[in-house]
């Protein structure tokens, strides 16, 4: 008989820089020449968000932002550590890494076997040393169940969703941190060295209508202003019946198999809305309250359109764990919503057995 653990939590890349880092992407944003002016400017920004901010551009800030993210991955390390998964599920986006102009897959399952990938070329990219103080070509060997990944696939095809999968990474490319970073930060105090647990890693594609248009996100507004948009990634409700799908395939087995959601929620960078300055908070919390009290119809109401206007696009991964929850019945044991103006995204966590 299986059993089953449901994990969500984030891969904040900034985590894994230093402090001084940690609030880079809204300096980034400030250097963007078609922001007006008074939306750049502190002074015309919400309280908190200026607190936050302080005299240092967000340095001060960023420690305190960094304990409350280590206590929720903390609480997921144990549940994991307490229930001994044989297979760790984990629903991440790919930011323009395995897939590109080539082919972009709706969901894809990773069939990789063990995999050693440098663990911080997205901090390296972003001029950041990693918070360890480790050598920056440190690499990371992630686990992998090939075969697993494979009954998964055949599967679910079996089961009526046509999924996709991949036998190989892309050369010349960082291996999705999505993933890669959820054994970094489940693994934080040895920097994902010692993950003991296999990963079965499944790919979403959560920029959808962003994913080559903006090449992993980041984009300035006059690129954005004649930018050809691709087409939507999976439906909120799609991602649900597949996360379901997915559970359904593992019921069958006597196997114990964590689920792990990988994202952030609003990022400031994709809120085209807020001018990329602050993530959309009133959006994340009105879907975060509908989580808690378990109004799942309504969570399967949300359309795509609303989620990319309010820069949650990676919330889809959240989506897909939604359709096991309920696939499952499992309970929620806990979840906090660590939300900030500062650092880019507001970060989620939850526990369910
Ligand atoms: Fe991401």
């Amino acid at each position: 008989m299986s059993r089953f653990l449901g994990i969500g939590m984030t891969h904040y890349p900034l985590l894994a820089g230093t402090d001084e880092h940690m609030a880079g992407l809204l300096r980034w944003t400030l250097r963007d020449p078609d922001i007006p002016a008074g939306e750049k400017d502190p002074a015309n920004w919400p309280a908190a968000m200026r607190a936050e901010w302080g005299e240092d551009e967000g340095r001060s800030a960023a420690a305190g932002h960094r304990a409350r993210l280590l206590e929720g991955l903390t609480r997921c390390r144990a549940a994991l550590d307490e229930f001994e998964p044989d297979v760790v599920v984990v629903w991440g986006d790919d930011q323009y890494e395995n897939f590109r102009e080539e082919v972009v897959p709706p969901f894809c399952v990773l069939a990789y076997d063990d995999l050693e990938v440098p663990a911080f070329e997205v901090m390296n990219e972003r001029g950041s040393p990693n918070a360890w103080g480790l050598p920056d070509d440190f690499r990371v060997t992630l686990h992998g169940d090939a075969q697993a990944a494979r009954a998964l696939a055949d599967g679910l095809i079996n089961d009526g969703v046509d999924m996709a999968y991949s036998y190989r990474k892309r050369a010349g490319a960082h291996f999705p941190h999505a993933i890669l970073n959820t054994q970094l930060f489940l693994d934080y105090p040895d920097a994902g060295a010692r993950f003991p647990y296999r990963l079965l890693p499944i790919t979403v594609n959560c920029y959808g209508q962003h994913a080559i248009a903006r090449k992993g996100g980041l984009a300035r507004f006059a690129e954005i202003a004649d930018e050809k948009l691709d087409p939507s990634g999976p439906s909120p409700a799609r991602c649900i019946a597949v996360g379901r799908a997915i559970a359904r395939h593992f019921a069958g087995r006597d196997q114990r198999v964590a689920f792990v959601a990988s994202s952030s929620w609003s990022h400031a960078f994709l809120a085209d809305a807020l001018w990329h300055i602050r993530p959309d908070t009133e959006a994340d919390e009105r879907l975060y309250r509908l989580m808690v009290e378990d109004r799942f119809a309504e969570l399967a109401e949300v359309t795509g359109r609303e989620v990319v206007e309010s820069g949650q696009h990676e919330i889809l991964n959240w989506f897909c764990l939604f359709g096991a929850i309920q696939e499952l019945s499992l309970r929620r044991e806990w979840s906090t919503l660590v939300t900030t103006d500062v650092f880019n995204s507001n970060k989620p966590f939850a526990v369910y057995r």
